[in-house]
């Protein structure tokens, strides 16, 4: 192992600065977790993916970029970077996390020495093996969507010495092999909690994992089990957020029509969704449905029912908007809004959940307050 790697590996460390977690840090090479090849988006344009290869640079530059607290996209669109022609179109499908982001995750969910940990998203394995190191193999289990990320993640974890039970799958059903858990950890993004999580963590076991909508508005969830199968938390004041597990994608939105549906006279600013809490409010509301900005108006659309809204500024004062179809979307988000501003506009730490056999629950407040559920 290179002096350059070292050096920059325990800087990364200091940086961080997590008591905790800052042996593994220490120790896990995160170069050997990148492969050979990293994705760099085109600074124009958000969708075009430049694969960066360790053989195009001097060592050290490339070591830099390693020990850089920055996410690495290694997979787009279903080509990883090291086999990459060229240029790549879409979407990132897998990626290493910046290590500060992988950190808090850990530090939220709580996780102490003789703690049982599923992991939901095994990426690049680099966060799998920071447990594998502060816990120890037996006690790490990681599953992941992708055969072929998998692949190289079991590669990169037993080369660099490690051995925990790694899955291939969808880890919404979690990995029934080594349950119950102590943790569960997603270092994916869901829009619901996946009921087989519920049954493979033991009671006053935690899932922690961003919930995450079509509208984009995210929460950061830390779900204490009970003894009675249900589970309840509030959310963290980190509004922390990795990609979407594949399985909860939005699908396609179809294009813009405008000018459509009736009208009225709205009192919530429809740009006012461009805010975090906000917007995790209307998507509360309305979570079927996924929202665009225009130059001058907010759209909505709800795919499976082909409900739109459009709100924009009137030029007769305040904000109008045009509805269209079954689902009254902006009456909806309206309503939600305007119980937000009368709580004082919390944070989505002023939020909670509440998952039970029945349905899950958001409350605003306290279990008592104003409820929505989110998506079965
Ligand atoms: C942000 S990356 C994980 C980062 C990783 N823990 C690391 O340290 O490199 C998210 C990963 O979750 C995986 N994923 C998405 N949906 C999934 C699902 N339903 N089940 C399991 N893995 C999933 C993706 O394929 C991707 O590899």
């Amino acid at each position: 192992m290179s002096d350059t790697a070292s050096r920059l590996r325990l800087e990364l460390a200091e940086k961080i600065g997590s008591a905790r977690w800052r042996k593994a840090l220490d120790l896990v090479p995160r170069e050997r977790f990148l492969g050979e090849a990293v994705y760099q988006c085109d600074k124009t344009r958000g969708d075009l993916w430049a694969p960066l290869r360790r053989a195009n640079m001097p060592e050290d530059e490339w070591l830099a970029l390693a020990y850089a607290d920055e996410t690495w996209v290694t997979q787009v669109a279903g080509v990883m970077a090291e086999g990459a022609t060229g240029t790549v179109t879409g979407q990132p499908g897998s990626s290493s996390t910046l290590p500060s982001l992988v950190i808090r995750m850990l530090e939220a969910a709580e996780i102490e020495e003789g703690d049982k940990v599923l992991e939901i998203g095994t990426g690049t394995g680099y966060s799998t093996t920071l447990m594998c190191q502060r816990l120890g193999n037996e006690a790490v289990t990681s599953i992941e969507y992708d055969s072929v990320v998998a692949a190289r993640a079991r590669d990169a974890i037993i080369g660099a010495g490690y051995a925990p039970t790694l899955a291939v799958g969808d880890g919404l059903y979690g990995c029934e092999e080594n349950a119950p858990y102590d943790r569960l950890i997603a270092t994916c993004s869901v829009r619901t909690i996946p009921h087989a999580w519920m049954q493979q963590v033991r009671a006053g076991g935690t899932i922690t994992v961003p919930i995450w909508g079509w509208m984009g508005g995210v929460a950061f969830a830390h779900l204490r089990m009970a003894g009675d199968g249900t589970a309840t938390g509030p959310f963290l004041e980190d509004s922390l957020y990795f990609m979407t597990a594949r399985s909860h994608l939005p699908p396609p939105r179809p294009p813009l029509v405008r000018g459509i549906g009736d009208a009225r006279k709205t009192r919530i600013d429809p740009s006012i969704l461009q805010g975090g809490a906000a917007r995790w409010v209307a998507q509360l509301a309305v979570p079927q449905a996924q929202v665009s900005w225009g130059a001058d108006a907010t759209f909505l659309v709800d795919v499976g029912t082909g409900s739109r809204a459009e709100a924009q500024a009137d030029p007769a004062g305040g904000w109008r908007v045009l509805q269209h179809g079954r689902v009254r979307l902006w009456d909806a988000v309206e309503e939600a809004i305007e119980t937000w501003q009368e709580a004082g506009q919390p944070h989505q730490s002023g939020f909670g959940l509440t998952v039970t056999p029945e349905g899950q629950s958001v409350w605003l407040g306290t279990p008592d307050g104003p409820t929505w559920e989110l998506p079965a």
